[in-house]
């Protein structure tokens, strides 16, 4: 049987986006596959093109003349700010939430009020728009609280302190000397949770729901999870933490009464969902929603759906994501992030990467482009998080011991990364 090839256009230009194009491309089905604008990795998958994620008539144009079937959208930016609303208005396929449903990650105030009202288990938390306010009411506390910023921060705008003195500290650098502009006009202020994290993400069709594997993320820079939060520096799946009742608690509890919440408010959700919980002594409970793939949560679990990818995603496009079939390999992956030298702070791009040929011959490795950018025959970093190597095995031990070998093969100028990503799961 000959089937038409779908064309397709990834938007973003990280890690996530690497892998997204990679599982795209592993269907017999996938035709042209463009990303926008993509790194050193994706144009060996296929077509990088310069356009920007939040330049939506840019994005337009090239879907429009280039024929694209498609669209998946990587990075919370250009979902936030409306991107599926614009294509769907002019009649293109796109994955991801509306602008409205988005809010659920762009909008942590808004994000809250929703969980309370649905009844969703969190941390308890105040929702502060003047400095003096939340700083009063911090000092009627004893312990040190978590500072998020209610919008968009690049995932730096969350700080978890240990004493009220560090918690007015952080409030001040937020809403004083506004280290992250308006996004933090909104402060949440929230009690400090204790247990072990864990991100499940899940596939969203208006009502309908379908868990991917479990992943755990390695937030801090440094081995034993100490310093600075970052973007992620590395995640393993499944997550040994994630029992079966875990899963149905966190379906039960958290994603269908979500999913239902958001459908009441006229906002079906559509696309991928990440619930970012604490697993406390008193049952999961929600951190964070992000209204995307993570990263580096997306390279350890596409590499192992084995289920042609791009079915999944038009089911979920197209309403019928029931009928589809999602298999998986039985084994782990383990992900582990380089990062130049200073992240999660200012870097220095245009390093001289070494020893990529080297590393992709490493069985049972993917070595996935996060920061890069092609050089005539040369490959440089560019940005904080520069690749993301992922090894895959039956085991956690062994993909772990080969994305670590991997990782020895490379080598680029400040090149720092964590050496104990998925030790945890052993
Ligand atoms: P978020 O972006 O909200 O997931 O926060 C980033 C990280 O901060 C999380 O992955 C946790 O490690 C930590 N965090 C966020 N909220 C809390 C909380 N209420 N209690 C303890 N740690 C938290
Ligand atoms: N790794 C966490 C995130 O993608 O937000």
């Amino acid at each position: 049987m000959s089937e038409t090839r779908v064309n397709v256009l990834i938007v973003g230009s990280g890690g996530r986006e690497h892998a997204l194009a990679a599982a795209v491309a592993r269907s017999p089905r996938a035709g042209r596959i463009l990303v926008a604008p993509g790194n050193a990795g994706t144009c060996e998958v296929g077509e990088n093109i310069p356009v920007e994620p939040t330049d939506f008539d840019g994005l337009v144009k090239l879907a429009r003349d280039r024929q694209i079937d498609l669209t998946i959208v990587g990075p919370e930016a250009p979902l936030c700010a409306g991107i599926v609303d614009r294509f769907q208005k002019e009649g293109l396929r796109i994955f991801g939430p509306t602008r409205a449903a988005a809010r659920i990650e762009g909008d942590k105030a808004y994000a809250k009020a929703l969980m309370r009202a649905a009844d969703v288990p969190t941390a308890d938390a105040r929702v502060f728009t003047r400095f003096e306010d939340a700083r009063t009411y911090v000092l009627t506390r004893s312990e040190g609280l978590v500072v998020k910023a209610s919008g968009l921060a690049a995932g730096k705008g969350v700080v978890v302190c240990d004493t009220p003195a560090q918690t007015v500290l952080t409030l001040e650098k937020f809403m004083i000397e506004r280290a992250f502009g308006d996004a933090a006009d909104t402060v949440i202020v929230e009690e400090r949770l204790q247990g072990e994290e864990l991100s499940v993400l899940a596939l969203i069709s208006g009502r309908a729901i379908c868990l991917l594997e479990t992943a755990q993320d390695h937030k801090r820079l440094g081995d034993g999870d100490t310093g600075a939060n970052t973007g992620g520096m590395g995640a393993f799946s499944p997550a040994p933490c994630a029992t079966p009742n875990v899963l149905r608690a966190v379906e039960r509890d958290v994603l269908l009464p979500i999913v239902d919440a958001l459908a009441r408010e006229s906002h079906p959700y559509q696309g991928v969902l990440y619930a970012g919980l604490m697993l406390t002594p008193a049952g999961p409970k929600v951190l964070e929603f992000n209204c995307r793939f993570g990263d580096p949560e997306a390279q350890v679990i596409l590499p192992r759906i084995r289920s042609d990818f791009l079915d999944l995603i038009e089911a979920v496009v197209d309403g019928r994501l029931e009928e589809a079939d999602l298999q998986w390999d039985d084994g782990a992956a383990v992900c582990v992030v380089l990062a130049s030298r200073g992240y999660p702070g200012p870097v220095e791009d245009g390093k001289v990467i070494d020893g990529l040929e080297a590393a992709r011959r490493v069985p049972g490795v993917q070595v996935y482009h996060a920061g890069t950018r092609p050089l005539e025959h040369r490959i440089l970093s560019k940005g904080g998080r520069v690749l993301a190597v992922t090894g895959l095995s039956e085991t956690h031990e062994e993909a772990r011991r080969r994305a670590y070998e991997a990782v020895g093969c490379l080598r680029f100028d400040g090149m720092q990364f964590r050496t104990d990503i998925g030790n945890r799961a052993l």
